[in-house]
């Protein structure tokens, strides 16, 4: 028999008992091996008096700690307590699993230094990718070739509430709620519609695939409420979707990453993943793209992927080795010539226009929108990111124009 025990019961911690319930008779039946639950630690035990599994809840840690259970499942959220709790965990030599990416983010190489000192294993697919099993597949799969870079759709949350304000013409408000409702977004959406848990994600992604120190501070990170609903009908007119890029370079002599609002083709395989879908890409040496995609959040596929890992644990008896990190020097911008949807706006004058393509040099330029001649919107092929920003900024300092922002076309 394995014991697990259960950190927290909110929507994921509730479908991970349900999951193991659900799924006992046959894990008996194929493993031999039964798996029991042993305590459900949570704030307020009153809360739960009218649940059936009453007598497994307790509000005390120390019942965890002292109880004889193999595997702690850690699916609290936030940094504290859960810092601390999967801390005396492992010192207690017991396996971890965790959905937490704020936690693995931010102290992941110490949580894994000490999960390897005390001969246990910690294991995080559900922080990524909710149901997708891209965590190990990077570990074991494609361990024998370097990748250059992750791409991701990364956050369930802010591609439901595009895929709503685009296909159903939802309000941002609107969708936002739906998403709530539905159980995707965090209890405080800010870190999902301002990027930052697509962010933390990435950086474990990066940590994964590239060996490499990617701090969340060092990522470009640009969310989903600067758009607008002129974005969002110029990408309609170009068959364009708005999608929240989540994206590593490993490049010779720098790493560049970035959370941003990027422009893609509708019928692209990062177009067609639409509501709770995330999809995690990467480009492999001698290989090239690989692709992955499924639900990314809510509670079934999260519990998923938390079962995944408790399978793990019983199949394999393994010793668990730390990558050597290496730490790595951060470029700015994306190196290279890229695609761009530009706007332009002037709030004073009406917008030179001679000026502005004088500036680009009548290149590779294509006019999308001049309708009132202070809103400017074209997209531009073949020239850098940095290029691209020293012209615009130009064009400000000569007010000839007053506010801007452009889009990676991907
Ligand atoms: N809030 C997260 C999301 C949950 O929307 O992707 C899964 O990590």
């Amino acid at each position: 028999m394995t014991s697990v025990a259960l950190l927290g019961y909110g929507t994921v911690g509730s479908g991970v008992l349900e999951i193991i319930e659900k799924n006992s008779r046959s894990t008996l039946q194929t493993y031999d091996e039964f798996i029991n639950i042993s305590n459900v630690l949570v704030r307020n035990i009153e809360k739960h008096q009218n649940n059936k599994h009453f007598k497994l809840f307790t509000d005390s840690y120390e019942d965890i700690l002292s109880s004889n259970c193999d595997i702690v499942i850690e699916v609290m959220g936030g940094i504290h307590p859960a810092y601390d709790y999967i801390k005396s965990a492992l010192q207690a030599r017991k396996h971890v699993i965790t959905a937490n990416k704020d936690l693995i983010a931010e102290h992941g190489d110490e949580l894994i230094a000490l999960a390897n000192k005390f001969h246990v294993t910690l294991n995080y697919e559900a922080s990524v990718g909710g149901s997708i099993p891209v965590i190990r597949t990077i570990k074991e799969s494609l361990a024998a070739h370097p990748i250059k870079s992750v791409t991701g759709i990364l956050n369930g949350t802010t591609n439901y509430i595009l895929s709503k304000m685009y296909n159903e013409n939802l309000s941002y408000d609107n969708a936002l709620k739906d998403a709530q409702d539905a159980g995707f977004a965090e209890s405080d959406p800010s870190s999902d519609v301002l990027g930052f848990d697509a962010a933390r994600k990435l950086a474990i992604l990066t940590y994964l695939s590239m060996n490499k120190v990617l701090k969340v501070k060092d990522i470009l990170i640009d969310g989903i409420t600067n758009l607008d609903e002129k974005d969002m009908i110029i990408a309609k007119q170009l068959g364009y979707k708005i999608k929240l890029i989540s994206k590593a370079i490993n490049y010779d002599h720098c790493l560049h990453a970035f959370v941003k609002p990027v422009y893609v083709r509708s019928n692209s395989m990062y177009g067609l993943i639409d509501n709770e879908y995330n999809t995690v890409a990467m480009d492999l040496e001698d290989i090239g793209e690989m692709h992955f995609s499924g639900k990314g959040a809510g509670k079934e596929p999260t519990a998923s992927a938390i079962y995944g890992d408790i399978l793990d644990i019983l199949l394999n008896d393994k010793k668990v080795i730390t990558p050597k990190l290496k730490q790595v020097k951060i470029c700015h911008y994306a190196q290279g010539q890229h695609d761009w949807l530009v706007r332009l706006y002037s709030l004073n004058q009406p917008i030179n226009l001679e000026k502005v393509l004088k500036f680009f040099n009548h290149g590779n330029i294509e006019i999308k929108d001049f309708a009132d001649s202070h809103d400017l919107s074209f997209t531009i092929t073949d020239i850098s990111e940095n290029k691209l920003f020293d012209i615009i900024h130009k064009l400000q300092d000569l007010n000839v124009i007053s506010v801007s922002k452009y889009f990676m076309i991907l």
